[in-house]
C-alpha cells in the first residue's frame, strides 16, 4: 500500500468513501487541510458535543493494509450500525479521518491542524517527501489552500476520541492477548542532519583532497544505535531517508542530507536524544573536515490517555469475553494530538509478527472484528449516556 494523502490513490480512497456515505446516508465533511468528518443523518443528531472515532487512510511508502485503515473502517462501519439500526443517542457519533498521518508533509498533519491552526508561512513551506509543495497539493485536491490555516477545534468541542489501531508491535501476539489497552503514546521528534563539503569530480580529485561529506554521514550513522542507548533503553533512533546532493554517482557530493526520527516515552530523555545527535554529527563533521547543520522538523510531546476511558475499554472487552493487557505505544498516533482538546483513549488489536510498515503488516479478520466491537460498544456507551455522565 502506497498511498500519500493527496495522491491519486487517495483521491481514490475518498471517492471512495463518499460512495459508502451516500449508500448509508452519512454525511461527509472536508476540513481546509483534507480531514475528512462523517456524520450521522442530521435528523438523528442530538444538539450536543460529538463522540469522535477514527483513525487515518495514508500510508508510508511501500505499506502495510491495515495501519490507520482498520481504526478508520471500523469507525465507518460504528456509524452504519447506529444509522441502519437507528439507535438513540444523547450525543452525535462522528467518525474522523486525519489527513497525511504519516507524515508525508508533516508528522500527524491533519490532527496538529485539528487542535491548533498552522500559520500561512509555516503551511507555505511544508514539502512533501518528492519535494512538492503541501499548498499545491491541497490545490491540486480542487480545495483552496488558504482554507488549510482554519481548521482547529477547542477543547469542549469533542466529548471524547476513540482510536482503534493495530499493534504495529509484538507484545499482544506474544502474550496471546486480543485487546490492547494504551496508556500513553512515545514522544516523538523529527529533524534532519546536513553534512556539507565540496563537490568535485569522482575521478580526477585525488582522495586526500577531498571535503567529501559521504563518510562523515556514514560515520554519524553507524553511531545511531550508541547515540540512543546514551539516552534510555526506550529511546529509538532511525534514518530511513538520506539524500546526496547533487545525487551523480560520479560527482563527489557538496551535500548529505540524513532525515531523522527519534522517539522516547519521556520528555527528557526525548531532549537528550534530540541533544546527542547534534553533538554527534558535529564530531563526525569535524573528524571528516566537513561541516554539518542540525534542523528540526517537530517534536510531538508524549501523551498518557484517558484513565476513565480506559476502563470503560477494559470492561467492554471483557464483557464480549476478550483478554486484555495495557500498554504503551511506540508508535505515534493522531489520538495525541486529539488528547490535547478531548479525553482520548487508544485499543489495540495484535499484529502478526509485530510487523507493521511493511507489506508484511497484518491483523487477523478475527482480531479486528473484536477491536470493532470493543469500539462500537464504549461509542454507544458515551454517546447514550445521559449528558454529563461517561
Ligand atoms: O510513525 C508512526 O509512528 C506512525 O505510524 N505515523
Ligand atoms: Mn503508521
Ligand atoms: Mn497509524
Amino acid at each position: 500500500m502506497s498511498r500519500t494523502s493527496f495522491s491519486p490513490a487517495d483521491q481514490q480512497v475518498r471517492e471512495w468513501l463518499g460512495r459508502q456515505c451516500t449508500s448509508y446516508g452519512l454525511t461527509m465533511h472536508t476540513d481546509g487541510i483534507g480531514n475528512i468528518i462523517l456524520g450521522l443523518p442530521q435528523a438523528a443528531v442530538p444538539a450536543a458535543s460529538p463522540v469522535w472515532a477514527g483513525s487515518h487512510l495514508d500510508s508510508v511508502p511501500e505499506g502495510g493494509r491495515f495501519d490507520g485503515i482498520v481504526g478508520s473502517i471500523a469507525a465507518l462501519e460504528a456509524l452504519r450500525v447506529i444509522a441502519e439500526r437507528g439507535i438513540p443517542l444523547q450525543r452525535p457519533v462522528q467518525a474522523v479521518i486525519f489527513a497525511d498521518e504519516e507524515g508525508n508533509y508533516h508528522h500527524l498533519l491533519g490532527s496538529t491542524a485539528m487542535v491548533a491552526n498552522y500559520p500561512w508561512a509555516e503551511l507555505a513551506q511544508l514539502r512533501g517527501r518528492d519535494g512538492d509543495r503541501l499548498v499545491d497539493a491541497l490545490a491540486g485536491m480542487g480545495w483552496d489552500p488558504a482554507e488549510a490555516t482554519g481548521t482547529a477545534r477547542q477543547a469542549g468541542d469533542v466529548h471524547a476520541f476513540l482510536e482503534l489501531h493495530i499493534e504495529q508491535g509484538p507484545v499482544l501476539e506474544a502474550a496471546g492477548v486480543d485487546i490492547g489497552i494504551v496508556t500513553s503514546i512515545v514522544g516523538l521528534g523529527g529533524g534532519q542532519v546536513t553534512f556539507t563539503g565540496r563537490q568535485d569530480h569522482a575521478g580526477t580529485t585525488p582522495m586526500r583532497q577531498r571535503l567529501d561529506p559521504m563518510p562523515a554521514a556514514g560515520a554519524f550513522l553507524a553511531q545511531l544505535p550508541a547515540i540512543a542507548a546514551a539516552a534510555g533503553d526506550a529511546a529509538v533512533l532511525t534514518c530511513g531517508l538520506i539524500e546526496a546532493e547533487p545525487g551523480g554517482t560520479n560527482v563527489v557530493p557538496h551535500q548529505v542530507t540524513a532525515h531523522l526520527d527519534f522517539r522516547d516515552p519521556h520528555p527528557q530523555a526525548l531532549a537528550s536524544l534530540e541533544q546527542g545527535i547534534i553533538e554527534a554529527a558535529s564530531a563526525a563533521a569535524e573528524a571528516h573536515g566537513v561541516q554539518s547543520r542540525y534542523t528540526r522538523h517537530s517534536i510531538t510531546r508524549p501523551v498518557p490517555l484517558d484513565p476513565v476511558l480506559q476502563d470503560e475499554l477494559h470492561l467492554s472487552a471483557k464483557a464480549q469475553g476478550l483478554s486484555t493487557t495495557t500498554l504503551p505505544s511506540g508508535a505515534g498516533h493522531d489520538s495525541q494530538n486529539m488528547a490535547q482538546i478531548a479525553p482520548t483513549a487508544m485499543v489495540f488489536i495484535p499484529s502478526r509478527h509485530g510487523r507493521s510498515h511493511s507489506p508484511a503488516e497484518h491483523s487477523s479478520w478475527a482480531a479486528i472484528e473484536n477491536g470493532a466491537n470493543v469500539l462500537l460498544d464504549v461509542l454507544l456507551g458515551l454517546a447514550s449516556a445521559e449528558a454529563g455522565r461517561g
